[in-house]
């Protein structure tokens, strides 16, 4: 039995009060347990993988977003199992609720970009078990045969930070790259217009992301890799043939440096 819940997903049918399958094996499941409070902050998504009992948080969010995020995943798999927290890179929409996190279980491992280890402990007071990425990645092996594989993908936007390639279910976690920080409060786990998705895409990325040159390095990188699915931290997952026409579109759009001092200026 596998059933890849995302081909299928559409906005009208989610309740998002409610951790959504995104990915169903019996050895490996993948669960979106984000946030949308419609607050005046940027809305999270944070990412529950278990594999044969272990269970791995991706981009756990902001301080307020613990206890939401907690039942999430306690209505699908027991929280005190999780055996580590993956950050992408230092921002407090992805790492603030850390130290909630570790005072539930200071048995976690955490993971992040090694850049950032000097600086996480600033929002905690816990000795940390850490697992660093450096710029060669990171690979975490698991249990079920599969891989998640952390990539370097500096620049984009923070100088350390880490997209996850996961083996079996074949989503990439992107964390900021491909984020859609849509403004109107409606859901938006999947794309309902590519057109809409794009706008909403382009001001983050051509304002965060650092450079042209970082872009095409990072879709050098994955390019060989077998992703059926892009999930960001913000926004709406990109789905099949969308994930590939985002790389294209990212690829063509000036970000950055390139964005705001064209060289012939
Ligand atoms: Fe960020
Ligand atoms: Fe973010």
């Amino acid at each position: 039995m596998q059933t890849d819940c995302l081909s299928t997903l559409t906005n009208r049918d989610i309740d998002i009060t409610k951790a959504i399958p995104l990915y169903q094996s019996p050895d490996h499941h993948v669960y979106w347990v984000g946030t949308l409070t419609r607050g005046e902050e940027i809305e999270c998504n944070s990412y529950l993988i278990v594999d044969r009992g272990e269970g791995y948080l991706l981009e756990a969010g902001g301080f307020d977003r613990f206890s939401p995020t907690l039942d999430k995943v306690n209505s699908v798999f027991s929280a005190q199992s999780i055996s580590h927290l993956l950050f992408s890179h230092q921002d407090p929409d992805v790492c603030a609720s850390i130290s909630a996190w570790l005072e539930f279980n200071p048995g976690l491992t955490v993971v992040c970009p090694s850049l950032w280890q000097r600086f996480m402990p600033h929002y905690m007071a816990y000795n940390v078990k850490y697992q660093p990425m450096g710029d060669k990645g990171l690979t975490l092996p698991l249990k079920s045969g599969g891989q998640l594989k952390c990539l370097s993908a500096p620049y984009l936007h923070s100088p350390g930070n880490m997209v996850t390639f996961d083996s079996v279910s074949g989503f990439l976690f992107s964390g900021d790259i491909g984020a859609a920080p849509y403004p109107d409060g409606e859901t938006h786990v999947v794309i309902d217009d590519w057109k809409v998705q794009v706008d909403t895409m382009r001001g983050f990325h051509q304002r965060y992301m650092s450079s042209s040159r970082a872009v095409a390095a990072f879709i050098h990188s994955v390019a060989g890799l077998p992703i059926k699915a892009i999930l960001p931290q913000h926004g709406a997952i990109l789905r099949g043939d969308e994930a590939h026409k985002f790389f294209q579109w990212l690829g063509a759009l000036p970000c950055g440096v390139d964005y705001l001092f064209p060289a012939n200026s």
